[in-house]
């Protein structure tokens, strides 16, 4: 059973720890950038799952006024399997649901496709679409 609350300033580094074990990091985008953005925008925060009182599971969510997203979905690799997906998406979704967001979606990393089925048994269904990007701020784009 997880015990799921949004993070809190101490829970950073077990987070950014824990995304890095689940593959979810990136050697040219920093985790505390977006975990602080997020939070200080009034419309995401980071949610945390618990076990027995080590951080196990985390997600990021908000939204930006039209629809809700998730990001760095993810369990820690030795508790994977238990329910502890299942159950932070749950409490991402809750937590859009509570701000009236009536639809939810997410991007899967080409590469990452064998985390389609766990989405698909949580509800999801893969779109039609093609994701665009453009970096506003080019210091940032990845080297
Ligand atoms: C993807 C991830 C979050 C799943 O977490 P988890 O705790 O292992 O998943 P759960 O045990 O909660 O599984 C939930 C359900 O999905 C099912 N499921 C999980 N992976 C599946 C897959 N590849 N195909 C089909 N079903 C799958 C489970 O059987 C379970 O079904 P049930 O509840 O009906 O029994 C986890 O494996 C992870 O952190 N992966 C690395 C990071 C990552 O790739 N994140 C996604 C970025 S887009």
């Amino acid at each position: 059973m997880l015990d799921i609350a949004e993070i809190a300033d101490a829970d950073i580094e077990a987070v950014v720890d824990l995304w890095a074990r689940a593959g979810l990091t990136r050697p040219w985008n920093d985790p505390r950038d977006d975990i602080a953005f997020a939070r200080s925008s009034g419309h995401g925060t980071v949610l945390v799952g618990r076990e027995e009182g080590a951080i196990v599971a985390g997600v990021m969510v908000g939204h930006d006024g039209h629809r809700g997203a998730v990001y760095y979905v993810g369990v820690a690799p030795d508790t994977a399997g238990r329910g502890h997906g299942r159950a932070i998406m749950a409490a991402a979704e809750a937590w859009l649901k509570a701000r009236g967001v009536w639809k939810l979606n997410l991007l899967v990393r080409a590469g990452n496709e064998k985390v389609i089925g766990f989405y698909e048994t949580l509800g999801f269904n893969v779109q039609d679409r093609i994701a665009m990007e453009k970096w506003l701020d080019e210091s940032r784009r990845p080297k």
